[in-house]
């Protein structure tokens, strides 16, 4: 077996990290090629017998003198006692500076107290850490925007449904009673009253006008079938009264939680509102269907196509907000002359 003495400088030559030995001096003894390499020297020759201290650091990055009383690297040699730092900068031979991890022990050498030193360049290191700070950091904020989104999502649902509530509930009831009282002071009228009579018809008329335009008012902002009947329901009904023949096909008997049905709703109603607006379609197809975690939707036509894919009106952004804040997906593919197809998947929570 070869004694360990007759390997270690072979060692000491193969390692990437910088070797560097300092005597009781503070002057270099030693460096293996590492340290030559990462100092930017071209041999050791050129160091050896240097001032570690001068050498590594005579002033800080910014230009401000580094005295050697100032220095944590040479506490070793005064303490005996060994040493580690992650921060400090060194220079090279060009006078850039790199930072650097170093480690120090102090050695007993014939003359005194000697340090040894290893040391690497840490910029690879920090420039890693910096990117996964800022990875995390990013991932941290798009989950609080998601979130956000998700609030915001949720009351404004909440509102609308809040909303429909009070307008079915308020001014529709009220309406209807006044429609009645109409006809009732309409049929106590004397014949001989024909203005007055005129009058209350044409009141009758109006207040059936109101009531119809308020149910489709609250019908818009958060249909009540939506509530009762869920989902495929409110779809199908939709469909009913959509201006371009519209099929739906779909299983989704179970009830789904209700941020899941009126997000999925409100993207039919404005892609069903799309396809009639700007499609020229003759067809219409919607398909739902709901697995145990995630809920797919189609809506898809016949018509025109070229729909822009990035979604840059207001209602495919919103629609794509929408189904990001549950952290769902959509896709609009829309070949010009091939129709256009809206897809989404939302998550089911458990
Ligand atoms: N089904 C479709 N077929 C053809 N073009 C569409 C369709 N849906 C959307 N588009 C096009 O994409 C644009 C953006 O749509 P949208 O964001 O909903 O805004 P808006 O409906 O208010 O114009 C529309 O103006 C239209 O040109
Ligand atoms: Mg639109």
């Amino acid at each position: 077996m070869q004694p360990i003495g007759s390997v270690l400088p072979v060692v000491l030559d193969s390692v990437s990290q910088v070797i560097w030995v300092v005597d009781h001096q503070g002057n270099l003894l030693y460096t293996n090629p590492a340290g030559v390499a990462a100092l930017g020297y071209d041999s050791a020759d050129e160091l050896v017998g240097r001032s570690s201290h001068a050498t590594l650091h005579p002033e800080r990055p910014d230009g401000t003198p580094f005295p050697a009383s100032e220095c944590p690297m040479l506490r070793p040699a005064r303490t005996g006692q060994p040493a580690h730092g992650n921060d400090e900068w060194f220079k090279r031979r060009d006078g850039s500076f790199f930072p650097a991890s170093w480690w120090a022990a102090p050695v007993d050498l014939p003359a005194g107290r000697g340090v040894v030193y290893s040391f690497f360049d840490a910029t690879e290191e920090r420039e890693l850490q910096r990117a996964h700070r800022e990875r995390d950091a990013a991932r941290i904020r798009a989950d609080e925007s998601r979130a956000a989104q998700r609030r915001i999502m949720q009351s404004i649902e909440s509102v609308r449904r809040q909303t429909a509530r009070d307008l079915h509930d308020g001014a529709q009831q009220r309406m209807v009673s006044l429609l009645i009282g109409l006809r009732l002071a309409r049929d106590l009228l004397p014949v001989t009253a024909s203005d007055a009579a005129e009058l209350l018809d044409q009141s009758v008329a109006d207040a059936q006008t109101a009531i119809h335009e308020l149910r489709e008012l609250a019908y818009g902002v958060y249909p009540s079938v939506l509530m009762t009947k869920g989902l495929l329901a409110a779809v199908e009904s939709l469909a009913a009264r959509c201006a371009v023949p519209t099929t739906v096909a779909g299983e989704c008997s179970m009830r789904l939680p209700a941020e899941v049905e009126s997000n999925a709703y409100f993207v039919i109603a404005e892609a069903l509102t799309n396809a009639v607006k700007h499609a020229r379609a003759a067809h219409i197809r919607v398909s739902i269907a709901a697995a145990d975690d995630c809920l797919r939707i189609e809506v898809a036509d016949d018509g025109i196509g070229g729909a822009p894919e990035d979604a840059a009106g207001n209602g495919l952004t919103g629609l794509m907000d929408r189904v990001a804040a549950f952290e769902g997906v959509l896709v609009i593919d829309s070949p010009p002359g091939r129709g256009t197809s809206v897809r989404a998947e939302i998550p089911v929570p458990h």
